[in-house]
């Protein structure tokens, strides 16, 4: 049984404490709201959610329950801090962490007179860098050192109102991002019970996965909403469209096409996303989503020109030009558009693609690639070394089984990795950069 201090007895700290409660903790609430204290200790919630009031009840019947105005009583009565305290939007967008810091100012100022190792957990959603922040604020308040008397974790909580108590008890995961062994293994036998899977991470990973989770959701009604608007000009039912999209699971509800890489290209992506553009278009239906998709992708191709120009060379190699590995299909491939956008920066150019190689063997395929590329068939080299020759910097847009090899001979080439090659002896060398990770 841990003893838990929960700051912010709002939502989730409510809800936490009867949770908390009813795995067998030993909880204390803590908040700057008078009434919010005031309910907690006679073990009422301070909020409307489904089965908070008996699991509630039943912890504070046990005496497992109690809450204080004061950080001071809160932190030396127990060894684990939640903060669950607001984050709330300022002007310019920003989560504000102005009560979250305030709250881990109080805890430091508590620790300073601990003599015990004391963990604070930061449940809030939060921006990067405030696990960090939080660190230096305490080392700096409390004179305790990270790691040795005190550590931060960033736990971020995944319920959703109206389902709690339910989420709270059976998270899809458990995330813990925190520089201390210490610290992680009481965590992880804290949260053991729970049955979900524990997730190590670093805690900036942890601190920006529920930005990207709720961004996504946020999109996942968006584009469902665009589907059902075309679907009922259209006289389809969108539900019976949606059902069948969730069904296959090897293309859209899986991890597939969610590594940040490259741009979409090929004969179908692009196509087919114009063509319901184009019927939302005609059939005066407005899909904001739908049609910024193109622009993020263009947005995409260009994020890599920037880079090259940042990188400042003149002579460039790239490796892949059709729209993917193992195909010699260049119909709106992204790497053609790359490659154009290399020349137009003024840069000499190198190609080398293997699939391509193949095809030009023959005369029909020559023909084919004469007209659709007249001005990138004389850049194309044989080998997968002639591509480095004379060039400062290689760009990879496939995976290919001679890169590495490549990277390790060639240290003073630069090469930028688009689709990453998963090679960890190469990604930590000096001429190696992932484009987006
Ligand atoms: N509501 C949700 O469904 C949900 C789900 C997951 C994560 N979160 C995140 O959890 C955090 C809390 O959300 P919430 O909905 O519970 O917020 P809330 O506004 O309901 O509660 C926040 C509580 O913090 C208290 N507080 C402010 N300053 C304090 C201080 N210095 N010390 C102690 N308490 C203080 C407030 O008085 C309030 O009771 C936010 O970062 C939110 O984004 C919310």
């Amino acid at each position: 049984m841990a003893s838990i201090s929960v700051f912010g007895l709002g939502y989730v700290g409510c809800v936490g404490i009867a949770c908390l409660a009813k795995l067998g903790h030993k909880v204390v609430g803590c908040d700057v709201d008078e009434s919010k204290v005031r309910r907690i200790a006679k073990g009422l919630p301070t909020i409307v959610e489904r089965d908070v009031d008996e699991v509630m009840l039943e912890g504070f019947k046990a005496g497992l329950i109690s809450a204080t105005t004061s950080p001071m009583e809160a932190v030396s009565k127990t060894n684990i801090s939640f903060l669950c305290v607001g984050t709330p939007n300022a002007p310019d967008g920003r989560l504000d962490t102005t009560y979250l810091m305030s709250a881990v100012k109080s805890i430091a100022e508590a620790i300073r007179s601990k003599s015990t190792f004391h963990i604070v957990v930061i449940r809030s959603t939060v921006p990067p860098g405030t696990n960090a922040a939080a660190i230096e604020l305490i080392e700096k308040i409390s004179g305790k050192r990270e790691g040795v008397n005190f550590a931060v974790a960033s736990n971020p909580e995944f319920l959703r109102e109206g389902m709690a108590v339910a989420d709270y008890l059976n998270p899809p995961l458990t995330v813990i991002g925190c520089e201390s062994r210490r610290a992680l293994d009481t965590l992880r036998n804290l949260y053991s019970t729970l049955g979900s899977e524990i997730v190590e991470v670093e805690p900036k990973v942890a601190e920006i996965i529920k930005f990207v989770n709720n961004s996504y959701h946020a999109l996942k009604v968006t584009f469902g909403n665009e589907i059902g608007a075309i679907c009922k000009k259209l006289d389809i039912d969108s539900h019976s469209v949606m059902n069948l999209f969730c069904k296959d699971t090897q293309l859209n509800i899986s991890p597939y096409y969610f590594k940040p890489g490259f741009a979409y290209g090929g004969s179908c992506l692009p196509k087919d996303l114009r063509g319901l553009n184009f019927l939302a278009e005609s059939n005066q239906v407005d899909v904001p989503v739908l049609s910024s998709i193109e622009n993020s992708n263009n947005e995409h191709i260009k994020r890599v020109l920037n880079r090259v120009q940042e990188i400042g060379v003149r002579s460039v190699g790239i490796i892949g030009l059709t729209f993917k590995a193992g195909t010699d299909d260049l119909r709106n491939s992204a790497a053609i558009r790359l490659a154009e956008g290399v020349l137009g920066k003024g840069c000499s150019l190198s190609i080398y693609d293997r699939y391509l190689n193949i095809a030009r063997e023959t005369e029909t395929n020559l023909r084919e690639l004469n007209k659709r590329i007249p001005h990138l068939l004389p850049l194309l080299v044989k080998d997968v070394e002639d591509v480095v020759e004379s060039t400062s910097l290689v760009i990879i847009t496939v995976r290919n089984p001679e890169i590495p090899e490549l990277v390790r001979k060639y240290p003073e080439i630069h090469f930028l990795d688009l689709v990453r090659m998963k090679d960890p002896s190469v990604e930590t060398l000096p001429n190696y950069e992932g484009f987006c990770w």
